[in-house]
C-alpha cells in the first residue's frame, strides 16, 4: 500500500520531468492597462498575444451595462436556468445572437470549452461517427473522447480526405447512427481558415450533421463581423464571446429544434448555473457595438496583412495564416523561448507556444493582432523579428 506521501509522487515526477524539459507551465500575473497594453513586473509591455482582437474588454458600454445588468440582477444567477436562473435577460441576448447570426435560435453557454466538452457527447450516440479536423481545439478534442463513438480525425483541412472518410462510413456494413462532422472556421493556433462552402456541400451529400467553431472569428470576419457562419446554412455555429466580444462566454447559433434539443440534453447547459447577469451585461453590448465596427476590422485586418507580408520577406514561415492570428514558426522550443524572452526585453509580450501545444518541432509564437494596435507598434514587432533573424542567437 502507498503511504500517504507516495501516493503523490505522480505530481512531483510529472512535474519535474516538464521542468526538465522545459515544458513546464507557470502562470505569470500581468494587469490590463491601456489596450493593447499589459503591466508585466512593473512594466509596460505591448500585447500581442490578446484574444482581444477589437479592443473591448476595456470598451465603456461594456463596462457600464456589465454594471447595469449587475445592479437590476444582482453578482449571481444563482442556479441552472432550467430551475431559478432563467432571467429574462438571457433570453433577450440569445434573440440578439441569433437575429445577427441570421438563424432561427440561439442558446448561451458559460464558456466556450463547456460549449465544445458538453454539446458533442450531446449530439452523438455510441453508433455516431465523429470526422473532426485533426488540428481542432482541445475543447473539441475531449467533447469527442466524451462522446465514446467512433472518432476519425482528418488530416488538416483536407477534405478530399473528409471526402474519402465520409465514404468509408456511408458504405460501411456496420451502420451507424449519424455523422457529426466538426470543424473550426479559422484555427486558432495557424490563424488559416476551413472552406466552409465546400464543408456544407459535403454535409449535404453525405446527410452528415455539420458543426462548425467560430470562436476566433466571431466579432472579426463574415457578415457584420458575425463569423464567417454567418448566412451559411452550418447545422450548429458555436463561438465565444471571450474573444473579440471582450468577455466571456458561449453561443450556439443554431434552429429552434436543436436549441430545445440541447436545453434538455446537454449537461453542460442543464447542470451548470447560468452566466452572472455582470458579464451577459457585456455580450449584450459587445453585439451592440459588433456590427458597426467596419474601420477597426479593416485596420486589423490591414495590420495582420503587413505583419504576415513583412515577416515572409524576413524569411519567417507564417505556416498558413490569413487572418489576424499569425503564427511564427520557430522550430526547436529553446530558440522560441529565447525569442520571446528578447521580445520580452524590447517591450513586447508574445509567450511561446510548445508542445504539447503545438507538434514536436513545431515550437512557434503566436502573434495576434488587435484593432488596438498601431502600424508603429506592428513594425516595431517586425523590425525587432528582423533584428533577432539575422542575430548569432537566431
Ligand atoms: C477554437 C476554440 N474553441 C473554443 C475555445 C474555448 O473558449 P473559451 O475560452 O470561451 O472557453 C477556444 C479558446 O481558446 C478556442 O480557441
Amino acid at each position: 500500500m502507498k503511504t500517504a506521501g507516495e501516493k503523490f509522487d505522480f505530481f512531483e515526477k510529472t512535474l519535474a520531468g516538464r521542468e526538465q524539459r522545459r515544458l513546464l507551465r507557470v502562470l505569470r500575473p500581468l494587469a490590463p492597462a491601456s489596450p493593447p497594453e499589459v503591466l508585466v513586473n512593473g512594466r509596460v509591455l505591448v500585447n500581442f498575444s490578446s484574444n482581444d482582437y477589437l479592443g473591448l474588454s476595456r470598451h465603456p458600454l461594456l463596462l457600464e451595462r456589465a454594471a447595469q445588468f449587475m445592479d437590476r440582477f444582482g453578482a449571481g444567477s444563482t442556479g441552472s436556468r432550467l430551475v431559478c436562473g432563467d432571467y429574462e435577460i438571457f433570453e433577450q441576448v440569445e434573440r440578439k445572437i441569433a437575429d445577427l447570426k441570421g438563424t432561427e435560435a440561439a442558446l448561451i453557454f458559460n464558456s466556450g470549452f463547456q460549449a465544445n466538452v458538453s454539446m458533442i457527447p450531446a449530439l452523438s450516440d455510441p453508433s455516431a461517427v465523429i470526422l473532426s479536423d485533426r488540428l481542432n481545439h482541445n475543447s473539441i478534442v475531449n467533447g469527442a473522447r466524451l462522446a465514446r463513438c467512433e472518432v476519425n480525425c482528418f488530416r488538416h483541412n483536407d477534405l478530399d480526405h473528409l471526402a474519402g472518410l465520409l465514404h468509408e462510413a456511408r458504405n460501411r456494413n456496420s451502420g451507424h447512427s449519424r455523422i457529426l462532422i466538426i470543424t473550426e472556421s479559422v484555427f486558432s493556433v495557424d490563424g488559416d481558415r476551413s472552406d466552409l462552402d465546400r464543408l456544407v456541400s459535403l454535409s449535404r451529400e453525405y446527410g452528415a450533421m455539420l458543426m462548425v467553431d467560430d470562436a476566433h472569428a466571431t466579432g472579426v470576419l463574415g457578415e457584420r463581423g458575425m463569423g464567417l457562419t454567418c448566412g451559411r446554412p452550418v447545422d450548429i455555429a458555436m463561438g465565444t464571446f471571450s474573444k473579440a466580444c471582450g468577455g466571456f462566454g458561449a453561443y450556439v447559433a443554431c434552429s429552434r429544434m436543436l436549441r430545445d434539443y440541447l436545453i434538455n440534453c446537454c449537461s453542460g447547459f442543464i447542470y451548470s448555473t447560468g452566466l452572472p447577469p455582470a458579464v451577459l451585461g457585456t455580450i449584450d453590448a459587445a453585439l451592440d457595438l459588433i456590427p458597426s465596427m467596419d474601420a477597426e476590422r479593416e485596420r486589423l485586418h490591414g495590420n495582420a496583412d503587413f505583419l504576415r507580408k513583412s515577416l515572409k520577406e524576413q524569411g519567417w514561415s507564417t505556416a498558413s495564416s490569413t487572418t489576424h492570428i499569425v503564427p511564427v514558426i520557430v522550430g526547436e522550443e529553446s530558440k522560441t523561448l529565447a525569442l520571446s524572452k528578447f521580445l520580452e526585453n524590447h517591450g513586447i509580450l508574445a509567450p511561446a507556444l510548445r508542445p504539447p501545444t503545438v507538434e514536436p518541432g513545431q515550437a512557434r509564437i503566436r502573434f495576434s493582432l488587435s484593432s488596438s494596435h498601431t502600424r508603429a507598434q506592428v513594425e516595431s514587432l517586425v523590425r525587432l523579428l528582423g533584428q533577432w533573424r539575422f542575430s548569432d542567437d537566431s
